[in-house]
């Protein structure tokens, strides 16, 4: 069975981009594959969090990945600095990238431009640590955003260089999960991109009704259209890709018609949408809330996926400090 792996960043909440975008395949990929999921809370302190807030946001982390279905009985769920053994694999790993390759990275150069004032160390070789993560499970995929492509491709570098300069294949190459047909875009509220932490855009699975209601309505629209079957702006086409997600096809069907024949009150469809999605997220936020108060629960999940993550990390070790030539005396 092939491995797969994805890591998330332990700040924020999760929101219905990361739900329906990821989750939900993530969901469906555990009955078919090997799975590692963990919260990458060492990478989350390149930007020096407060230590109570760490914390918090691991465990908000972990009891939303929980209350939207990732299974413990199925698969690995972790914390990163949990498994020592990804750091000492992120030592040896560092002495084969090179500062030049990573001063490229679009990360980095991005975080120089925004955070001039804190461009440490662990800034420029978090694509070294990120590959430590895949390759110390020898995944075989790896579903990343855009965004993360280019962290992927040095994960492939890093394998294939090591591989090389030891004469092994301990390393197998990661390379993206393709959901195909699976993968939905998941637009923001503000009549722009897709949905994300930063943009400021999102309604997250914690959110209660009122407040889905509240951010529904202040979505983005226009005056609406005046000629039949008008070709509909960026705003309104994402507040029906929205619904398209979240509602039936009658309801879409609805809207469509009353938006090609000219007779939509946007109100009521953020209405509707605002219900629909509140269908979806309220039970998770109902279940997000027990998990977190559990926390005998949560100790015996973030154990299972200690032991699962540090039994095939430490086995990988073996062979590469063997490899590399490590002998006890
Ligand atoms: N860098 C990823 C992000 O910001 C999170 C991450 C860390 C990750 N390690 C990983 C993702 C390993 C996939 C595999 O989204």
């Amino acid at each position: 069975m092939e491995t797969v792996l994805s890591g998330i960043r332990s700040t924020g909440h999760l929101h219905l981009g990361n739900y329906f975008g990821a989750l939900r395949n993530y969901i469906k990929m555990q009955d078919e594959y090997n799975c590692f999921f963990f919260i990458a809370d060492l990478h989350s302190l390149t930007t020096h969090p407060h230590p109570a807030d760490f914390h918090a946001g691991v465990k908000t982390i972990l009891c939303e990945y929980l209350a939207s279905g990732l299974d413990p009985q199925k698969s690995a769920i972790f914390v990163q600095s949990d498994v020592p053994e990804v750091s000492e694999l992120y030592v040896l790993l560092n002495m084969i990238a090179y500062k030049g390759e990573l001063e490229r990275t679009a990360s980095f150069k991005e975080k120089v431009r925004k955070q001039e004032d804190n461009v440490n160390a662990g800034l420029l070789t978090y694509p070294v640590l990120m590959a430590a993560d895949i390759l110390i499970h020898r995944a075989h995929k790896v579903p990343v955003g855009k965004d993360q492509e280019q962290h992927l491709e040095m994960a492939r570098v890093l394998a294939r260089r090591f591989n090389n300069m030891y004469g092994t294949d301990v390393f197998p190459e990661p390379q993206a999960f393709n959901f195909g047909s699976d993968l939905v875009k998941v637009p923001g509220l503000d009549g722009s991109g897709k949905m994300g932490k930063s943009e400021g855009n999102g309604v997250y699975l914690i959110d209660d009704e009122k407040t889905i209601h509240k951010k529904v309505m202040k979505a983005v629209t226009d005056s609406g259209p005046t000629e039949p079957n008008s070709k509909m702006p960026d705003s309104i086409e994402n507040i029906f890709t929205l619904l398209k997600i979240v509602s039936t096809p009658d309801t879409v069907a609805h809207f469509t018609e009353a938006y090609n024949n000219c007779s939509i009150r946007y109100g009521d469809l953020k209405k509707q949408l605002a219900a629909d999605i509140c269908k979806h997220t309220l039970p998770i936020r109902e279940r997000i809330e027990e998990i977190y108060n559990d926390e005998a629960y949560l100790h015996n999940v973030a154990k299972r996926g200690r032991e699962l993550a540090r039994e095939s990390a430490s086995a990988t070790l073996r062979e590469v400090r063997a490899v590399v030539g490590f002998k006890s005396f």
